[in-house]
Protein backbone atom coordinates (compact mmCIF):
# COMPACT_ATOMS: atom_id res chain seq x y z
CA UNK A 1 0.00 0.00 0.00
CA UNK A 2 1.10 3.96 -0.43
CA UNK A 3 1.15 6.55 2.05
CA UNK A 4 0.11 9.54 0.05
CA UNK A 5 0.62 12.03 2.61
CA UNK A 6 3.41 11.93 5.67
CA UNK A 7 5.62 14.36 6.89
CA UNK A 8 8.86 11.87 7.60
CA UNK A 9 11.36 14.12 6.77
CA UNK A 10 13.32 15.55 9.66
CA UNK A 11 13.40 19.23 10.49
CA UNK A 12 11.60 20.64 7.57
CA UNK A 13 8.23 21.28 9.17
CA UNK A 14 6.26 20.81 12.47
CA UNK A 15 6.65 16.99 11.23
CA UNK A 16 9.46 14.91 12.35
CA UNK A 17 12.07 16.21 14.66
CA UNK A 18 14.75 14.09 14.46
CA UNK A 19 16.39 11.10 12.34
CA UNK A 20 15.63 8.63 14.71
CA UNK A 21 12.17 9.69 14.90
CA UNK A 22 11.73 9.49 10.98
CA UNK A 23 13.24 6.25 10.92
CA UNK A 24 10.92 5.03 13.66
CA UNK A 25 7.58 6.00 11.99
CA UNK A 26 9.09 4.33 8.65
CA UNK A 27 9.60 1.23 10.26
CA UNK A 28 6.31 1.40 11.34
CA UNK A 29 4.89 2.14 7.76
CA UNK A 30 6.75 -0.56 7.05
CA UNK A 31 5.46 -3.01 9.20
CA UNK A 32 1.81 -1.63 8.70
CA UNK A 33 2.38 -2.51 5.01
CA UNK A 34 3.11 0.31 3.58
CA UNK A 35 5.65 -0.06 0.55
CA UNK A 36 5.57 3.21 -0.76
CA UNK A 37 5.58 6.70 0.91
CA UNK A 38 5.00 10.31 -0.38
CA UNK A 39 7.24 13.07 1.97
CA UNK A 40 4.72 16.39 2.05
CA UNK A 41 6.67 18.62 3.82
CA UNK A 42 4.87 21.84 3.91
CA UNK A 43 5.24 24.56 1.40
CA UNK A 44 4.24 28.44 2.48
CA UNK A 45 4.98 30.05 -0.44
CA UNK A 46 4.73 33.75 2.11
CA UNK A 47 7.54 32.28 3.82
CA UNK A 48 9.78 31.25 1.33
CA UNK A 49 10.74 30.51 -1.72
CA UNK A 50 10.22 27.26 -4.31
CA UNK A 51 14.23 27.14 -4.82
CA UNK A 52 14.85 27.67 -0.59
CA UNK A 53 11.73 25.24 -0.24
CA UNK A 54 13.36 22.63 -2.73
CA UNK A 55 16.66 22.59 -1.63
CA UNK A 56 15.99 22.21 1.86
CA UNK A 57 13.30 19.29 1.32
CA UNK A 58 15.83 17.49 -0.72
CA UNK A 59 18.73 17.67 1.89
CA UNK A 60 16.67 16.56 4.29
CA UNK A 61 15.74 13.31 2.26
CA UNK A 62 19.23 13.06 1.12
CA UNK A 63 20.60 12.99 4.92
CA UNK A 64 17.57 10.52 5.60
CA UNK A 65 18.22 8.09 2.71
CA UNK A 66 21.65 7.85 4.23
CA UNK A 67 20.55 7.58 8.35
CA UNK A 68 18.35 4.62 7.47
CA UNK A 69 20.05 1.43 8.55
CA UNK A 70 17.37 -1.35 7.30
CA UNK A 71 15.33 -1.95 4.11
CA UNK A 72 12.73 0.31 4.03
CA UNK A 73 9.62 1.74 1.66
CA UNK A 74 10.03 3.04 -1.20
CA UNK A 75 10.11 7.00 -0.26
CA UNK A 76 9.07 9.63 -3.20
CA UNK A 77 9.71 13.62 -2.50
CA UNK A 78 6.67 15.52 -3.13
CA UNK A 79 4.94 18.31 -0.65
CA UNK A 80 1.72 19.64 1.04
CA UNK A 81 1.31 23.09 -0.56
CA UNK A 82 -0.65 25.70 0.89
CA UNK A 83 -3.42 27.40 -1.30
CA UNK A 84 -3.02 31.12 -1.64
CA UNK A 85 -4.90 33.78 -3.84
CA UNK A 86 -3.02 33.74 -6.84
CA UNK A 87 -1.06 29.71 -6.58
CA UNK A 88 -2.00 29.46 -9.90
CA UNK A 89 0.45 32.31 -10.96
CA UNK A 90 3.24 30.59 -9.10
CA UNK A 91 6.13 29.85 -12.05
CA UNK A 92 6.59 26.04 -12.04
CA UNK A 93 3.69 24.70 -9.67
CA UNK A 94 4.97 21.58 -11.73
CA UNK A 95 8.32 21.09 -9.91
CA UNK A 96 6.03 20.53 -6.17
CA UNK A 97 4.62 17.63 -7.52
CA UNK A 98 5.01 13.98 -6.40
CA UNK A 99 8.52 13.00 -7.62
CA UNK A 100 8.08 11.11 -11.68
CA UNK A 101 3.90 12.33 -11.44
CA UNK A 102 1.71 15.14 -12.01
CA UNK A 103 0.31 15.02 -9.10
CA UNK A 104 0.29 18.42 -7.01
CA UNK A 105 -0.74 18.25 -3.31
CA UNK A 106 -2.78 21.30 -2.23
CA UNK A 107 -4.38 21.73 0.96
CA UNK A 108 -7.19 24.34 1.71
CA UNK A 109 -8.41 26.60 3.92
CA UNK A 110 -10.63 25.50 6.75
CA UNK A 111 -13.61 27.19 5.98
CA UNK A 112 -16.46 27.69 3.14
CA UNK A 113 -14.19 28.46 -0.13
CA UNK A 114 -14.52 31.61 -1.82
CA UNK A 115 -16.06 31.50 -5.43
CA UNK A 116 -12.51 32.94 -6.66
CA UNK A 117 -10.59 30.43 -4.77
CA UNK A 118 -12.38 27.32 -6.53
CA UNK A 119 -12.38 29.18 -9.59
CA UNK A 120 -8.45 29.00 -9.14
CA UNK A 121 -8.43 25.33 -8.45
CA UNK A 122 -10.58 24.37 -11.23
CA UNK A 123 -8.09 26.44 -13.95
CA UNK A 124 -4.98 24.77 -12.47
CA UNK A 125 -6.88 21.29 -12.36
CA UNK A 126 -7.45 22.61 -16.65
CA UNK A 127 -4.24 23.81 -17.14
CA UNK A 128 -2.72 20.41 -18.06
CA UNK A 129 0.29 21.33 -16.24
CA UNK A 130 -0.33 18.97 -13.12
CA UNK A 131 -2.96 16.82 -11.64
CA UNK A 132 -5.02 18.68 -8.37
CA UNK A 133 -5.19 16.59 -4.96
CA UNK A 134 -6.63 18.12 -2.54
CA UNK A 135 -5.44 17.59 0.72
CA UNK A 136 -7.21 15.46 3.87
CA UNK A 137 -10.66 16.64 2.68
CA UNK A 138 -12.31 15.76 5.46
CA UNK A 139 -11.13 18.36 7.28
CA UNK A 140 -13.35 20.71 4.64
CA UNK A 141 -15.42 18.40 3.24
CA UNK A 142 -18.70 19.45 5.31
CA UNK A 143 -17.69 23.12 4.44
CA UNK A 144 -18.57 23.15 1.03
CA UNK A 145 -21.65 22.80 -1.21
CA UNK A 146 -22.16 19.63 -2.73
CA UNK A 147 -22.04 21.21 -6.42
CA UNK A 148 -18.53 22.56 -5.50
CA UNK A 149 -17.66 19.07 -5.11
CA UNK A 150 -19.59 17.98 -8.18
CA UNK A 151 -17.13 20.37 -10.04
CA UNK A 152 -13.86 20.18 -8.50
CA UNK A 153 -14.14 16.18 -9.64
CA UNK A 154 -15.67 17.16 -12.97
CA UNK A 155 -12.30 18.69 -13.63
CA UNK A 156 -10.09 16.05 -12.68
CA UNK A 157 -9.99 17.07 -9.14
CA UNK A 158 -8.43 14.11 -6.97
CA UNK A 159 -9.10 13.98 -3.56
CA UNK A 160 -7.04 12.55 -0.33
CA UNK A 161 -8.01 11.70 2.93
CA UNK A 162 -6.40 10.91 6.31
CA UNK A 163 -6.28 6.82 7.57
CA UNK A 164 -7.60 8.74 10.62
CA UNK A 165 -10.93 9.63 8.91
CA UNK A 166 -11.50 5.75 8.52
CA UNK A 167 -10.25 5.02 12.51
CA UNK A 168 -12.33 7.51 13.76
CA UNK A 169 -15.44 6.14 14.95
CA UNK A 170 -17.57 9.72 14.16
CA UNK A 171 -16.06 9.99 10.71
CA UNK A 172 -16.07 6.33 9.48
CA UNK A 173 -19.30 5.60 8.03
CA UNK A 174 -19.00 9.05 6.24
CA UNK A 175 -15.88 7.82 4.91
CA UNK A 176 -16.80 4.62 4.06
CA UNK A 177 -19.77 6.07 2.14
CA UNK A 178 -17.55 8.56 0.07
CA UNK A 179 -15.13 5.75 -1.06
CA UNK A 180 -17.62 3.58 -2.32
CA UNK A 181 -18.72 6.35 -4.42
CA UNK A 182 -15.11 6.86 -5.53
CA UNK A 183 -15.01 9.96 -4.14
CA UNK A 184 -12.19 9.84 -2.00
CA UNK A 185 -8.68 8.31 -4.35
CA UNK A 186 -5.55 8.50 -2.13
CA UNK A 187 -4.53 7.76 1.70
CA UNK A 188 -2.51 9.13 3.01
CA UNK A 189 -1.22 9.21 7.12
CA UNK A 190 -0.51 12.14 7.83
CA UNK A 191 1.99 11.14 10.00
CA UNK A 192 4.06 13.89 12.17
CA UNK A 193 5.87 12.02 15.12
CA UNK A 194 4.98 9.19 17.16
CA UNK A 195 2.83 10.59 19.76
CA UNK A 196 -0.06 12.49 19.00
CA UNK A 197 0.07 11.87 15.20
CA UNK A 198 1.66 8.86 14.50
CA UNK A 199 1.39 6.64 11.60
CA UNK A 200 -1.87 4.44 11.36
CA UNK A 201 -2.01 3.02 7.85
CA UNK A 202 -2.56 -0.89 8.76
CA UNK A 203 -5.33 -0.06 10.88
CA UNK A 204 -7.04 2.12 8.48
CA UNK A 205 -7.22 -0.06 5.43
CA UNK A 206 -8.20 -3.02 8.03
CA UNK A 207 -11.09 -0.91 8.40
CA UNK A 208 -11.76 -0.33 4.58
CA UNK A 209 -11.26 -4.05 3.92
CA UNK A 210 -13.82 -4.93 6.91
CA UNK A 211 -16.18 -2.57 5.36
CA UNK A 212 -15.59 -2.90 1.90
CA UNK A 213 -14.42 -6.21 1.10
CA UNK A 214 -11.35 -7.61 -0.31
CA UNK A 215 -11.68 -7.09 -4.24
CA UNK A 216 -12.60 -3.43 -3.53
CA UNK A 217 -10.31 -2.69 -1.48
CA UNK A 218 -7.49 -3.84 -3.65
CA UNK A 219 -9.05 -2.23 -6.98
CA UNK A 220 -8.67 0.84 -4.61
CA UNK A 221 -5.06 0.32 -4.12
CA UNK A 222 -4.64 -0.71 -7.45
CA UNK A 223 -5.75 2.93 -8.63
CA UNK A 224 -3.33 4.56 -6.64
CA UNK A 225 -0.80 2.56 -7.48
CA UNK A 226 -1.50 3.82 -11.23
CA UNK A 227 -1.68 7.50 -9.93
CA UNK A 228 2.31 6.55 -9.41
CA UNK A 229 2.58 5.20 -12.55
CA UNK A 230 3.13 1.52 -11.26
CA UNK A 231 1.67 -1.66 -12.88
FE1 LIG B 1 -0.01 17.20 6.19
Amino acid sequence: MIDFHSHILSSVDDGSKSMEESSEMISMLLSQGVDTVVATPHFYADDESLDDFLSRRDAAYESLISSLTFSHPRILRGAEVSYYSGLSRLDELSRLCIEGTDLLLIEMPVCKWTEYSVREIESIALSGAVRVVLAHIERYYHLQKAQTWDRLMQCGVLMQVNASFFIRRSSRGKAVSLLRRNRIHLLGSDCHNLSHRPPRMGEAYKIIAKKTGESFTKDFIRRQRALLGDD
